[in-house]
This record gives structure tokens, C-alpha cells and sequence, in this order.
């Protein structure tokens, strides 16, 4: 099973630049209604994040400078992508394990959320989440 799923934003580039617009709505380019947008940004290649997964959220992941390594884990494969391009974003469903590594220091990530910041949604140790994912 193919864990990396990418969306392509729209893209509009010429002598001045690249404009990259996401819609939510009659044209969707996300799958969901964004209630939550936040970003990473100030890590570097010394630090990880991440080590979670969610119970229901869902989430698309863009990185507008710089890279890092996402790792995507369903309890059953690990697989592993480097995000380092504006026009796409990695669309990360609910109940999938990731860890954010190798931040090159001007690495920022912009996350689109389905709903808003709830703890409770989180599953932060490995081992319960792959019980319940294997349940
Ligand atoms: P954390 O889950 O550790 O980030 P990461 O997934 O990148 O490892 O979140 C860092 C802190 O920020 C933690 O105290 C929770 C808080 N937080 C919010 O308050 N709102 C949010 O939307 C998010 C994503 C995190």
C-alpha cells in the first residue's frame, strides 16, 4: 500500500515568480475543509518531530522553503519521502504514523488541518498505535 499521497496545487509561474494557490471548495484541490492552519519552521538538521499519529484528523503537508524527510507509517510499511516542493503536498490521512526528520535549516512547512488543535486525537506512543491500527 502506497502511504505517500500528493496533491498538486495550482501553479502559476512566469518572469516574476511562482504563485501557488490552494482551494478548498467548488474546486477542490483539498480533500477536506481546512479548520486549522499552522507551520514549522526555526528546526534544523539536528532535531525530529512529529511521533504521532491522529485518530481522525487529517492533514496536507506543503513545504514552501527549504526540505526535510517525512516518514509515513500505517503500523504495516514504513516508507519514507523527502518534501522540498511548493506546488505539492503530501496529504497525510488519519490513523497514519509520521516523523518529520533531516530539516535543512531554512526547511518551513505549512500543514492544513481538518479540525482544530484537540490532544485528544493524538496517539503519541508507537507501540498503541499499532495495536489499535492492527485492532
Ligand atoms: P507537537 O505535537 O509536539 O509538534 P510536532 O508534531 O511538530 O512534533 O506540538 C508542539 C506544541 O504545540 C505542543 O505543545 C502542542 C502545540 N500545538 C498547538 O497548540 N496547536 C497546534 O495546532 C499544534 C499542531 C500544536
Amino acid at each position: 500500500m502506497n502511504l505517500i499521497k500528493w496533491i498538486n496545487f495550482q501553479s502559476h509561474e512566469d518572469y516574476r515568480g511562482q504563485l501557488v494557490s490552494l482551494e478548498i471548495g467548488r474546486e477542490r484541490t483539498v480533500p477536506f475543509d481546512v479548520k486549522r492552519v499552522y507551520y514549522i519552521h526555526k528546526t534544523g538538521p539536528d532535531v525530529s518531530r512529529g511521533f504521532h499519529a491522529h485518530k481522525n484528523l487529517k492533514q496536507i503537508v506543503t513545504c514552501v522553503a527549504g526540505n526535510c524527510r517525512m516518514v509515513l507509517d500505517n503500523g504495516k510499511s514504513r516508507q519514507s519521502v523527502k518534501i522540498n516542493d511548493p506546488t505539492k503536498g503530501l496529504l497525510i490521512e488519519s490513523m497514519v504514523w509520521r516523523e518529520m526528520h533531516d530539516f535543512s535549516n531554512d526547511c518551513i512547512l505549512i500543514i492544513l488541518a481538518s479540525d482544530h488543535y484537540d490532544e485528544s486525537d493524538y496517539i503519541r506512543d508507537y507501540h498503541q498505535f499499532v495495536e489499535q491500527v492492527c485492532q
